[in-house]
């Protein structure tokens, strides 16, 4: 399977995201990652209900969407209604792990766990059947543009380890610091899926980095 990317629109121009959507609808984009920031889990505050409606009624691709918020569960059925296809939850914010991921499931939903970066991935060992996905951070949550951090090299490849043992077909999404220069590396560590947002959107010619990603 080629490489997934995801561009993040957290780096979008949101004065003309639609015109950002409508590139990404023909670019070789797979997935549209979305980074959804409650002010109280990450310190950052970002996007809610009413721009991801927006966005769904013109994306022509899955909105993946990354939950940085306390208390997910209360929320992810409004993340469904308003046109979600996947949806991620931090691991450091859900005390009913298996619960969340079922009802994120039981929605017609992709499920999906994220980890911090300080967090091993050891502690999925128990609900990584359950999942669709995992999402990596390569950079501490809350803003775009960040440097990657080199060790998650060894988390990506503990994982895959992991997957392959269990013979899962979970996928690997990793988020943060990804660009031309490091794409590589990550994927050849044995990411399925890289999400870009500042390498993307601060380029000049967005689906020519797209493309680049995709290796
Ligand atoms: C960070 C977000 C990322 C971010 C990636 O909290 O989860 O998805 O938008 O942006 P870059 O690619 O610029 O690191
Ligand atoms: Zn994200």
């Amino acid at each position: 399977m080629s490489i997934l990317v995801a561009p993040s629109i957290l780096s979008a121009n949101f004065l003309e995201l639609q015109k950002d959507i409508l590139m990404l609808n023909k670019s070789n984009a797979d997935w549209i990652h979305v980074d959804v920031m409650d002010g109280i889990f990450v310190p950052n505050i970002s996007f809610g209900f009413p721009i991801i409606k927006s966005l769904s009624e013109i994306a022509e691709k899955p909105l993946d969407v990354h939950l940085m918020i306390e208390k997910p569960d209360t929320y992810i059925e409004r993340f469904v209604q308003n046109g979600a296809s996947m949806i991620s939850i931090h691991y450091e914010a859900s005390p009913h792990l298996h619960r969340s991921i079922q009802l994120i499931k039981n929605l017609g939903c992709k499920a999906g766990v994220v980890l911090n970066p300080h967090t091993s991935v050891s502690v999925l060992e128990e609900i990584l059947p359950e999942l669709d996905y995992v999402l990596l951070m390569s950079v501490n949550p809350g803003f775009g543009g960040q440097k990657f951090i080199p060790q998650t090299i060894k988390k990506i490849q503990k994982l895959k380890k992991m997957i392959l043992q269990m013979n899962l077909t979970t996928l690997i999404e990793v988020d943060g610091g990804i660009n031309l220069n490091n794409v590589a590396e990550v994927v050849n560590a044995g990411a399925d899926v890289v999400v870009a947002g500042s390498a993307v959107f601060n380029s000049e010619n967005p689906e020519k980095i797209i493309d680049g990603l995709k290796m």
